[in-house]
């Protein structure tokens, strides 16, 4: 029987994975499994977003949250909220406000009681997620539009305010690039100047095995760690499947364009190819290894290949196998790959 990846790394930072409610029923026993043998840190993927948990002005809906929580307890397991602020997956009723006074009363009170809820349950919070651009400049949503870019730092001080036992992160992707690198640290910066605590950087890790950016990885790691930060990997997959699009481009007749071409593993994954990408795995964790005294927490971004979101993006329909267990809830060349690093 192989080591869990728990096991393995424990000297090193957190093993995390993206958990949905179907999981810890019984429903999803093979699920479950993975996750208790080989995870210690647990991400909800959606449950704790906006639009789940705050769906109405006066709604909340902690039920699926709270239930995800006693199970990460009950398996002893560190949680990580995602997220306090981010402009996608909003309930509708944010998107209808006109007014910045609204937009304030949502902001304050979505955090006060999100955070001051799950108070000394959340080990580290995702207080901001996305707030940048490719260029590293702010990206257009209803908080920058309406709040201005000081709403990066209240944020932090509310968190901090109303959940100060946990470690509160910035998170994004793609900020190992240098733009959008120097786009975060100016924000952090802004965060520390103004006498408000930040204590870690996400880097989320949506990656490539075409397009690994190992250099900028390292880079950023450094950078951010220099800052007194710590740094986690919050949402790590290695997508096997071309990618001609930007995450920002929304061509709908380019995507129908691409779909053909996009899905060319329908009948499972090439040798070849689960090769590259178990090389890829361990390219990526040598490097984390080699920083493990920055490097809080790896998460990956689900249990398995079946349920990873990149079978739905950036259109629906794809077969992907960015993961570390196949669709039957095996073990990969990958998983084996990381045990042996150690
Ligand atoms: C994704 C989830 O995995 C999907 O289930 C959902 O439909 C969309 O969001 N960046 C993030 C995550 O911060 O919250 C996103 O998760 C993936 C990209």
């Amino acid at each position: 029987k192989a080591p869990a990846l728990k096991e393995s790394f424990k000297d090193d930072f957190l093993i995390g994975t993206a958990i949905n409610e179907y999981q810890i029923l019984e429903k999803d026993p093979k699920s479950a499994k993975i996750l208790s043998e080989q995870f210690n840190a647990v991400t909800p993927e959606n449950a704790m977003k906006a639009e789940e948990i705050h769906p109405e002005w006066n709604v909340y809906h902690f039920d699926v949250t709270d239930k995800l929580i006693s199970y990460a307890k009950r398996n002893k397991m560190k949680v990580t909220g995602h997220t306090l602020v981010w402009h996608s997956q909003l309930p509708a009723f944010v998107h209808r406000m006109k007014s910045a006074d609204s937009v304030r009363m949502f902001f304050n009170s979505h955090i006060q009681t999100v955070a001051s809820r799950y108070r000394g349950k959340i080990d580290s919070w995702d207080v901001v997620n996305e707030a940048l651009n490719e260029d590293g400049s702010m990206r257009t949503s209803i908080f920058y539009e309406k709040l201005g870019e000081d709403y990066v730092t209240d944020a932090f001080r509310l968190a901090q305010k109303f959940t100060p036992e946990a470690r509160l992160y910035y998170n994004d992707y793609n900020i190992e690039q240098p733009a959008k690198r120097a786009g975060a640290i100016r924000l952090i910066k802004k965060i520390q100047a103004a006498g408000v605590r930040i204590d870690g950087v996400g880097i989320q890790g949506h990656w490539n095995i075409d397009n690994l950016p190992l250099k900028n990885i390292e880079d950023a790691i450094s950078e951010f760690s220099a800052l007194g930060l710590e740094v986690a990997f919050t949402e790590l997959d290695i997508s096997v499947l071309p990618t001609p699009f930007k995450s920002n481009e929304a061509d709908v007749g380019k995507k129908a364009r691409y779909a053909a071409t996009l899905n060319p593993y329908t009948a499972g994954l090439p040798d070849s190819v689960q090769k590259k990408l178990a090389d890829s795995y361990e390219k990526v964790f040598r490097i984390f290894l080699k920083h493990r005294d920055k490097i809080s927490r790896v998460t990956v971004w689900g249990v398995a290949d079946g349920v990873s979101w990149l079978n739905n993006w950036p259109i629906p329909g794809r077969t992907n196998y960015p993961l570390l267990f196949d669709r039957e809830f095996a073990p990969k060349p990958a998983f084996y790959r990381l045990i042996n690093l150690k």
